[in-house]
Protein backbone atom coordinates (compact mmCIF):
# COMPACT_ATOMS: atom_id res chain seq x y z
CA UNK A 1 0.00 0.00 0.00
CA UNK A 2 1.47 3.31 -0.87
CA UNK A 3 1.96 6.24 1.70
CA UNK A 4 0.44 8.79 0.45
CA UNK A 5 -1.90 10.06 2.15
CA UNK A 6 -1.96 14.23 1.26
CA UNK A 7 -1.61 15.26 -1.92
CA UNK A 8 -0.83 18.64 -3.71
CA UNK A 9 -1.72 20.16 -7.02
CA UNK A 10 -0.05 23.17 -8.14
CA UNK A 11 -1.77 25.32 -10.62
CA UNK A 12 -6.31 25.04 -10.73
CA UNK A 13 -6.58 25.68 -14.31
CA UNK A 14 -8.82 23.13 -15.96
CA UNK A 15 -6.77 20.03 -15.65
CA UNK A 16 -5.41 21.26 -12.36
CA UNK A 17 -8.74 21.84 -10.84
CA UNK A 18 -10.33 18.26 -12.65
CA UNK A 19 -7.28 16.67 -10.80
CA UNK A 20 -8.34 17.81 -7.20
CA UNK A 21 -11.64 16.60 -8.04
CA UNK A 22 -10.20 13.05 -8.99
CA UNK A 23 -8.49 12.75 -5.54
CA UNK A 24 -11.14 14.00 -3.66
CA UNK A 25 -13.57 11.88 -5.44
CA UNK A 26 -11.68 8.78 -4.19
CA UNK A 27 -11.12 9.92 -0.66
CA UNK A 28 -7.98 11.84 -0.65
CA UNK A 29 -6.96 14.61 1.03
CA UNK A 30 -6.02 17.12 -1.35
CA UNK A 31 -4.71 20.89 -0.86
CA UNK A 32 -4.87 22.96 -4.46
CA UNK A 33 -2.09 25.85 -4.32
CA UNK A 34 -1.89 28.87 -7.08
CA UNK A 35 -0.16 32.11 -7.19
CA UNK A 36 -2.85 34.37 -6.58
CA UNK A 37 -6.26 34.82 -4.49
CA UNK A 38 -7.88 35.28 -7.77
CA UNK A 39 -6.65 32.25 -9.71
CA UNK A 40 -7.58 30.14 -6.61
CA UNK A 41 -11.38 31.43 -6.51
CA UNK A 42 -11.39 30.45 -10.30
CA UNK A 43 -9.94 26.62 -8.94
CA UNK A 44 -12.55 26.67 -6.46
CA UNK A 45 -15.74 27.53 -8.85
CA UNK A 46 -14.60 25.08 -11.73
CA UNK A 47 -14.63 22.20 -8.59
CA UNK A 48 -17.87 23.13 -7.23
CA UNK A 49 -19.54 23.42 -10.88
CA UNK A 50 -18.30 20.06 -11.30
CA UNK A 51 -19.28 18.50 -8.30
CA UNK A 52 -22.37 20.68 -8.42
CA UNK A 53 -23.62 18.94 -12.16
CA UNK A 54 -23.25 15.45 -10.38
CA UNK A 55 -25.35 16.40 -7.96
CA UNK A 56 -28.03 17.87 -10.20
CA UNK A 57 -27.26 14.59 -12.49
CA UNK A 58 -28.05 12.03 -9.09
CA UNK A 59 -24.60 10.68 -9.87
CA UNK A 60 -23.84 12.14 -5.98
CA UNK A 61 -25.25 12.44 -3.16
CA UNK A 62 -25.23 16.31 -1.55
CA UNK A 63 -23.78 13.87 1.80
CA UNK A 64 -20.80 13.21 -0.53
CA UNK A 65 -20.48 16.18 -2.41
CA UNK A 66 -20.15 18.05 1.10
CA UNK A 67 -17.95 14.55 2.82
CA UNK A 68 -15.39 15.50 -0.90
CA UNK A 69 -15.28 19.33 -0.62
CA UNK A 70 -14.14 18.82 3.07
CA UNK A 71 -11.49 16.53 1.86
CA UNK A 72 -10.44 19.81 -0.21
CA UNK A 73 -8.68 23.04 0.70
CA UNK A 74 -7.25 25.96 -0.91
CA UNK A 75 -3.84 28.15 -0.14
CA UNK A 76 -1.96 30.98 -2.19
CA UNK A 77 1.76 29.78 -2.29
CA UNK A 78 4.32 27.09 -2.79
CA UNK A 79 5.02 26.87 0.97
CA UNK A 80 1.81 25.35 2.36
CA UNK A 81 3.04 22.40 0.52
CA UNK A 82 5.69 21.16 3.50
CA UNK A 83 3.50 18.27 4.60
CA UNK A 84 2.15 16.40 1.46
CA UNK A 85 3.09 13.09 -0.02
CA UNK A 86 2.87 13.74 -3.55
CA UNK A 87 2.70 17.01 -5.60
CA UNK A 88 0.93 16.96 -9.02
CA UNK A 89 2.60 20.31 -11.53
CA UNK A 90 -0.39 21.72 -13.65
CA UNK A 91 0.87 24.53 -14.40
CA UNK A 92 0.71 26.00 -18.18
CA UNK A 93 3.38 24.06 -20.90
CA UNK A 94 6.42 26.15 -20.32
CA UNK A 95 9.72 24.35 -19.60
CA UNK A 96 11.18 27.34 -17.61
CA UNK A 97 7.99 27.94 -14.81
CA UNK A 98 7.67 24.49 -14.16
CA UNK A 99 11.41 23.93 -13.72
CA UNK A 100 11.24 27.51 -11.39
CA UNK A 101 8.24 25.70 -9.49
CA UNK A 102 10.26 22.59 -8.98
CA UNK A 103 13.05 23.61 -8.01
CA UNK A 104 10.43 25.82 -5.00
CA UNK A 105 8.85 22.57 -4.81
CA UNK A 106 12.28 20.53 -3.51
CA UNK A 107 12.97 23.39 -1.50
CA UNK A 108 9.53 23.39 0.49
CA UNK A 109 8.60 19.65 0.09
CA UNK A 110 9.98 16.87 2.79
CA UNK A 111 12.65 15.17 1.31
CA UNK A 112 10.28 12.30 1.31
CA UNK A 113 7.64 13.73 -1.27
CA UNK A 114 7.02 12.55 -4.41
CA UNK A 115 7.22 15.43 -7.24
CA UNK A 116 5.09 14.34 -10.82
CA UNK A 117 4.31 16.93 -13.39
CA UNK A 118 1.30 16.51 -15.24
CA UNK A 119 3.10 17.72 -18.10
CA UNK A 120 1.98 16.74 -21.94
CA UNK A 121 4.99 17.34 -24.13
CA UNK A 122 8.17 18.51 -22.07
CA UNK A 123 10.48 16.51 -21.03
CA UNK A 124 10.05 15.42 -17.66
CA UNK A 125 13.82 14.78 -17.34
CA UNK A 126 14.97 18.35 -17.91
CA UNK A 127 12.18 19.49 -15.40
CA UNK A 128 13.50 16.64 -12.65
CA UNK A 129 17.00 18.19 -12.90
CA UNK A 130 15.35 21.32 -11.67
CA UNK A 131 15.62 19.35 -8.03
CA UNK A 132 18.26 18.04 -5.71
CA UNK A 133 15.69 14.80 -6.40
CA UNK A 134 15.47 13.83 -9.68
CA UNK A 135 14.95 10.15 -8.55
CA UNK A 136 11.58 11.02 -6.81
CA UNK A 137 10.57 13.06 -9.66
CA UNK A 138 8.07 11.31 -11.83
CA UNK A 139 5.36 12.10 -14.91
CA UNK A 140 1.53 11.99 -13.98
CA UNK A 141 0.01 12.80 -17.50
CA UNK A 142 -3.80 13.50 -17.00
CA UNK A 143 -6.24 13.29 -19.59
CA UNK A 144 -8.93 16.31 -19.89
CA UNK A 145 -11.91 15.88 -18.40
CA UNK A 146 -9.55 14.85 -15.92
CA UNK A 147 -12.51 13.25 -13.82
CA UNK A 148 -13.60 11.54 -16.39
CA UNK A 149 -11.05 10.28 -18.43
CA UNK A 150 -9.61 6.94 -17.58
CA UNK A 151 -6.05 7.18 -18.44
CA UNK A 152 -2.61 8.03 -16.53
CA UNK A 153 0.62 8.52 -18.41
CA UNK A 154 3.13 7.32 -15.95
CA UNK A 155 6.09 9.11 -17.16
CA UNK A 156 9.36 7.24 -15.88
CA UNK A 157 13.07 9.09 -16.69
CA UNK A 158 16.46 7.41 -16.91
CA UNK A 159 16.96 8.05 -12.85
CA UNK A 160 13.47 7.27 -11.51
CA UNK A 161 13.31 5.11 -8.53
CA UNK A 162 11.52 2.07 -9.17
CA UNK A 163 9.41 2.62 -5.85
CA UNK A 164 8.71 5.33 -6.88
CA UNK A 165 6.81 4.18 -10.24
CA UNK A 166 5.49 1.41 -8.01
CA UNK A 167 3.65 3.75 -5.78
CA UNK A 168 2.23 6.38 -8.38
CA UNK A 169 0.74 2.80 -10.36
CA UNK A 170 -0.14 1.59 -7.24
CA UNK A 171 -2.33 5.45 -6.55
CA UNK A 172 -3.44 5.47 -10.14
CA UNK A 173 -5.33 2.14 -9.15
CA UNK A 174 -6.75 3.73 -5.82
CA UNK A 175 -8.31 6.72 -7.91
CA UNK A 176 -10.13 4.48 -10.47
CA UNK A 177 -7.29 4.91 -12.93
CA UNK A 178 -6.08 2.97 -15.76
CA UNK A 179 -2.22 3.27 -16.31
CA UNK A 180 0.32 3.25 -18.58
CA UNK A 181 3.99 3.50 -17.60
CA UNK A 182 6.33 4.85 -20.28
CA UNK A 183 9.62 6.62 -20.96
CA UNK A 184 9.88 10.11 -21.43
CA UNK A 185 9.84 11.10 -24.91
CA UNK A 186 7.70 14.25 -26.74
CA UNK A 187 3.86 13.23 -26.59
CA UNK A 188 4.45 10.14 -24.69
CA UNK A 189 1.42 7.81 -26.54
CA UNK A 190 -1.85 9.90 -26.73
CA UNK A 191 -0.59 12.95 -27.75
CA UNK A 192 2.13 11.62 -30.28
CA UNK A 193 -0.74 10.04 -32.28
CA UNK A 194 -3.80 12.62 -31.35
CA UNK A 195 -1.86 16.02 -32.38
CA UNK A 196 -0.87 15.46 -35.86
CA UNK A 197 -4.61 14.31 -36.43
CA UNK A 198 -5.62 17.66 -34.54
CA UNK A 199 -3.29 19.76 -36.57
CA UNK A 200 -4.38 17.96 -39.53
CA UNK A 201 -7.84 18.96 -38.82
CA UNK A 202 -7.08 22.34 -38.37
CA UNK A 203 -5.62 22.40 -41.88
CA UNK A 204 -8.35 20.93 -43.38
CA UNK A 205 -10.91 23.85 -42.14
CA UNK A 206 -8.28 26.37 -42.79
CA UNK A 207 -7.52 25.36 -46.00
CA UNK A 208 -11.86 26.06 -46.59
CA UNK A 209 -11.86 22.19 -47.80
CA UNK A 210 -14.50 21.81 -45.06
CA UNK A 211 -16.82 22.88 -42.69
CA UNK A 212 -16.48 22.63 -38.97
CA UNK A 213 -19.36 20.32 -38.65
CA UNK A 214 -18.55 18.21 -41.32
CA UNK A 215 -15.13 17.44 -40.32
CA UNK A 216 -16.27 16.96 -36.56
CA UNK A 217 -19.01 14.71 -38.18
CA UNK A 218 -17.04 13.09 -40.31
CA UNK A 219 -14.88 11.77 -37.23
CA UNK A 220 -18.33 11.69 -35.20
CA UNK A 221 -20.17 9.49 -37.75
CA UNK A 222 -18.05 8.00 -39.29
CA UNK A 223 -15.04 6.29 -36.95
CA UNK A 224 -17.18 6.62 -33.61
CA UNK A 225 -15.16 9.02 -31.79
CA UNK A 226 -17.29 10.60 -28.83
CA UNK A 227 -16.58 14.59 -30.39
CA UNK A 228 -14.66 15.62 -33.60
CA UNK A 229 -11.52 17.09 -33.92
CA UNK A 230 -12.56 20.74 -33.22
CA UNK A 231 -14.55 20.49 -30.84
CA UNK A 232 -12.10 18.20 -29.20
CA UNK A 233 -9.39 21.38 -29.90
CA UNK A 234 -11.62 23.57 -27.85
CA UNK A 235 -12.12 21.13 -25.35
CA UNK A 236 -8.46 21.35 -24.87
CA UNK A 237 -7.79 24.87 -25.01
CA UNK A 238 -6.46 26.65 -28.33
CA UNK A 239 -3.48 27.66 -26.27
CA UNK A 240 -2.84 24.42 -24.92
CA UNK A 241 -3.26 23.01 -28.26
CA UNK A 242 -0.44 25.86 -29.97
CA UNK A 243 1.94 24.55 -26.77
CA UNK A 244 2.26 20.95 -27.10
CA UNK A 245 2.45 21.40 -30.84
CA UNK A 246 5.36 23.50 -30.81
CA UNK A 247 7.00 22.06 -28.33
CA UNK A 248 6.44 18.28 -30.00
CA UNK A 249 7.77 19.54 -33.41
CA UNK A 250 10.94 21.35 -31.64
CA UNK A 251 11.68 18.03 -29.32
CA UNK A 252 10.56 15.88 -32.26
CA UNK A 253 12.55 16.13 -34.90
CA UNK A 254 10.81 18.60 -36.72
CA UNK A 255 7.97 16.62 -37.86
CA UNK A 256 6.05 19.16 -40.09
CA UNK A 257 3.08 17.24 -38.80
CA UNK A 258 3.57 19.04 -35.60
CA UNK A 259 4.20 22.41 -36.91
CA UNK A 260 1.53 24.59 -35.53
CA UNK A 261 -0.95 25.20 -38.55
CA UNK A 262 -1.13 29.15 -38.47
CA UNK A 263 -4.73 29.50 -37.58
CA UNK A 264 -3.84 27.59 -34.15
CA UNK A 265 -1.77 30.70 -33.51
CA UNK A 266 -3.99 33.56 -34.50
CA UNK A 267 -6.63 32.33 -32.86
CA UNK A 268 -4.44 32.16 -30.00
CA UNK A 269 -3.69 35.59 -30.71
CA UNK A 270 -7.03 36.80 -30.65
CA UNK A 271 -8.14 35.21 -27.60
CA UNK A 272 -10.42 32.42 -29.14
CA UNK A 273 -9.17 29.83 -26.75
CA UNK A 274 -12.06 27.04 -27.06
CA UNK A 275 -14.55 26.55 -24.06
CA UNK A 276 -12.88 28.47 -21.19
CA UNK A 277 -12.89 31.76 -23.06
CA UNK A 278 -16.30 31.19 -24.60
CA UNK A 279 -15.49 30.86 -28.14
CA UNK A 280 -12.74 28.73 -29.83
CA UNK A 281 -14.17 26.69 -33.76
CA UNK A 282 -17.31 27.20 -31.81
CA UNK A 283 -18.96 29.66 -29.44
CA UNK A 284 -19.86 28.47 -26.25
CA UNK A 285 -23.00 29.80 -24.32
CA UNK A 286 -21.81 27.83 -21.21
CA UNK A 287 -19.58 25.03 -20.84
CA UNK A 288 -20.74 22.27 -22.53
CA UNK A 289 -23.02 23.95 -25.63
CA UNK A 290 -21.54 24.78 -28.85
CA UNK A 291 -23.69 27.54 -30.66
CA UNK A 292 -23.78 27.51 -33.91
CA UNK A 293 -22.46 31.02 -34.72
N1 LIG B 1 -15.52 18.14 -16.36
C1 LIG B 1 -16.04 17.13 -15.60
N2 LIG B 1 -16.95 16.25 -16.09
C2 LIG B 1 -17.37 16.43 -17.36
C3 LIG B 1 -16.90 17.46 -18.17
C4 LIG B 1 -15.94 18.33 -17.62
N3 LIG B 1 -15.39 19.33 -18.37
N4 LIG B 1 -17.51 17.37 -19.39
C5 LIG B 1 -18.33 16.32 -19.31
N5 LIG B 1 -18.24 15.75 -18.10
C6 LIG B 1 -18.95 14.57 -17.62
C7 LIG B 1 -20.44 14.77 -17.58
O1 LIG B 1 -20.86 15.36 -16.37
C8 LIG B 1 -20.92 13.33 -17.71
O2 LIG B 1 -20.78 12.70 -16.45
P1 LIG B 1 -21.75 11.49 -16.04
O3 LIG B 1 -21.55 10.39 -17.04
O4 LIG B 1 -21.30 11.13 -14.66
O5 LIG B 1 -23.14 12.06 -16.11
C9 LIG B 1 -19.90 12.69 -18.64
O6 LIG B 1 -18.73 13.51 -18.59
C10 LIG B 1 -20.41 12.64 -20.05
O7 LIG B 1 -20.73 13.99 -20.41
P2 LIG B 1 -21.95 14.39 -21.35
O8 LIG B 1 -23.02 13.35 -21.26
O9 LIG B 1 -22.32 15.80 -21.08
O10 LIG B 1 -21.31 14.44 -22.78
P3 LIG B 1 -20.61 13.33 -23.61
O11 LIG B 1 -21.22 12.01 -23.42
O12 LIG B 1 -20.51 13.92 -24.96
O13 LIG B 1 -19.13 13.25 -22.99
C11 LIG B 1 -16.89 13.88 -22.99
C12 LIG B 1 -18.32 14.37 -22.89
C13 LIG B 1 -16.56 12.98 -21.80
C14 LIG B 1 -15.99 15.12 -22.95
C15 LIG B 1 -16.76 13.07 -24.33
O14 LIG B 1 -17.23 13.86 -25.40
C16 LIG B 1 -15.35 12.65 -24.63
O15 LIG B 1 -14.87 11.63 -24.14
N6 LIG B 1 -14.64 13.45 -25.47
C17 LIG B 1 -13.25 13.18 -25.82
C18 LIG B 1 -12.36 13.71 -24.76
C19 LIG B 1 -10.93 13.49 -25.08
O16 LIG B 1 -10.53 12.97 -26.11
N7 LIG B 1 -10.06 13.87 -24.13
C20 LIG B 1 -8.63 13.80 -24.29
C21 LIG B 1 -8.12 15.11 -24.78
S1 LIG B 1 -6.36 15.10 -25.01
C22 LIG B 1 -5.77 15.45 -23.49
O17 LIG B 1 -6.48 15.69 -22.54
C23 LIG B 1 -4.30 15.47 -23.36
C24 LIG B 1 -3.81 16.79 -22.90
O18 LIG B 1 -2.42 16.73 -22.76
C25 LIG B 1 -4.21 17.93 -23.79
Amino acid sequence: MTGINKVGVVGLGTMGAGIVEVFARNGVEVLGVEITEAALERGRQTLRSSTDRAVAKGKLSEADRDALHDRVSFKVGLPALDDVDLVIEAVPERLELKRAIFAELDKVCKPTAILATNTSSLSVTEISVATHRPNRVIGMHFFNPAPIMKLVEIVRTVVTEQSVVDDIEALCTRLGKVDVTISDRAGFIANALLFGYLNHAVSLYESKYASREDIDAAMRQGCGLPMGPLALMDLIGIDTAYEILDTMYKRGGRDRRHAPVPLIKQMVTAGLLGRKSGRGFYTYEKPSSPVVV
